[in-house]
């Protein structure tokens, strides 16, 4: 068996290659039992975007689904229903800021909702 190398991509190069996002929703068992179906359909519905849409096999993140996972932001959001499609249209993929009320806490911690115990 050889080994092939790839070259790395400078950042330089990476930098200047344009940002199509792709947005990954689970399409296995337990995000379809949360309707995850209907919420591909809601994001493929969105024909106006210059986004890729597509379905996926479980991301791991089985008991918080249906999950949605924005790419190259590595962005995840958990218990998506379709009526936050609209939301996550608008204000992350056309203002580019992730709708925090959505993002899954084991990925993106919310420091400002912890409240430390009182002393
Ligand atoms: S079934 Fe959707 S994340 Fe595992």
């Amino acid at each position: 068996m050889t080994s092939r190398r790839v070259s790395p991509i400078s950042d330089s190069a990476t930098r200047s290659l344009p940002q199509r996002r792709c947005v990954l929703v689970c399409q296995n068992r337990s995000c379809l039992r949360s309707d995850s179906d209907q919420v591909l359909a809601a994001f493929q519905a969105q024909t106006e975007l210059p986004i890729f849409v597509s379905p996926s096999q479980c991301l791991g993140q089985c008991g918080s689904g249906p999950t949605v996972k924005v790419m190259p932001d590595d962005t995840w959001y958990c218990r998506v229903k379709v009526a936050d499609v609209a939301e996550i249209v608008a204000q992350h993929l056309h203002q580019n800021q992730p709708v925090k009320r959505l993002l899954h806490p084991r990925f993106h911690l919310q420091y400002e909702a912890y409240e430390p115990p009182p002393s």
